[in-house]
């Protein structure tokens, strides 16, 4: 039946519709990129007073140069937008192993090594800071990664506003597509119900026609054989 057919490709469509809405919302909020805010570092490992290359790498990326960090003592902060930027990114909570390095001719000196998560991001702002001593003070930032990690985190999640709005948006936009498709599942059965009373009735006119008509074919009226 057409009719039929046409009711169930317009759910089809409704259900592909909320389907890639409810995908696409998921992968937005669990993707986080990570900049760098601020770095100071206190020593080099040059054991000429030559200049340091300084650069952060997590395991199995590229490394990513901070050609500005040169001097020890001073504070460089960024803006997150530098032709660097961002250092990484966390396609879900899963940590990765990340670090601080100084290039030299032979091989690399580590300033520090670790598990970088996105949990470790439990500032409302979004950063995170680490200090080693002797070492560096370093700030990321990943406003991302707040609603990331705040699984773990529900005492610093109560006052942040970024995982309510998050949140809020997913249920609206959840509520929008449910009561689309339940509007539009209803309306299609109320048309689909409709048409079929329509159809029975046709039938049933037609049966009636149909029986006139052969009674006029054989010449005779009503009750005319007994007659
Ligand atoms: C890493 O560097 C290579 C070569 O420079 C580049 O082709 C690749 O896209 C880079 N990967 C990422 C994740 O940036
Ligand atoms: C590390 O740097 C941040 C940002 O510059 C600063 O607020 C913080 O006090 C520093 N921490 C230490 C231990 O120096």
């Amino acid at each position: 039946m057409p009719l039929r057919r046409r009711l169930n490709s317009r759910a089809f469509h409704v259900y592909i519709f909320s389907s890639i809405l409810l995908s696409w919302f998921p992968g937005f909020m669990m993707s986080a990129i990570v900049t760098l805010d601020s770095i100071e570092i206190y020593n080099t490992h040059e054991w000429l007073p030559s200049k340091p290359t300084v650069y952060f790498q997590c395991k199995g990326e590229n490394k990513t140069y901070l050609p500005d960090v040169k001097n020890t003592h001073i504070s460089y902060t960024f803006k997150g937008e530098e032709s660097w930027q961002p250092l990484t990114e966390f396609p879900n909570t899963k940590c990765k192993r990340c670090g601080l390095y100084e290039e030299d001719i032979l091989k690399s000196d580590i300033f520090d090594e670790w598990e970088f998560c996105p949990s470790d991001f439990t500032n409302p702002d979004g950063s995170y800071n680490k200090f080693i001593e002797n070492g560096f003070n370093v700030t990321f930032l990943c406003p991302d990664c707040v609603p990331l990690g705040s699984d773990s985190n529900h005492a610093s999640s109560s006052h942040n506003g970024g995982k309510g709005m998050h949140v809020a948006v997913v249920i609206l936009i959840s509520a929008l597509v449910s009561t689309v498709f339940i509007l539009g599942l209803l309306a299609a059965y109320k048309y689909w119900q409709k048409r079929k009373r329509e159809q029975d009735q046709a039938r049933f006119l037609k049966l009636f026609e149909e029986g006139d008509d052969i009674e006029d074919e054989l010449g005779l009226g009503p009750l005319g054989g007994v007659i």
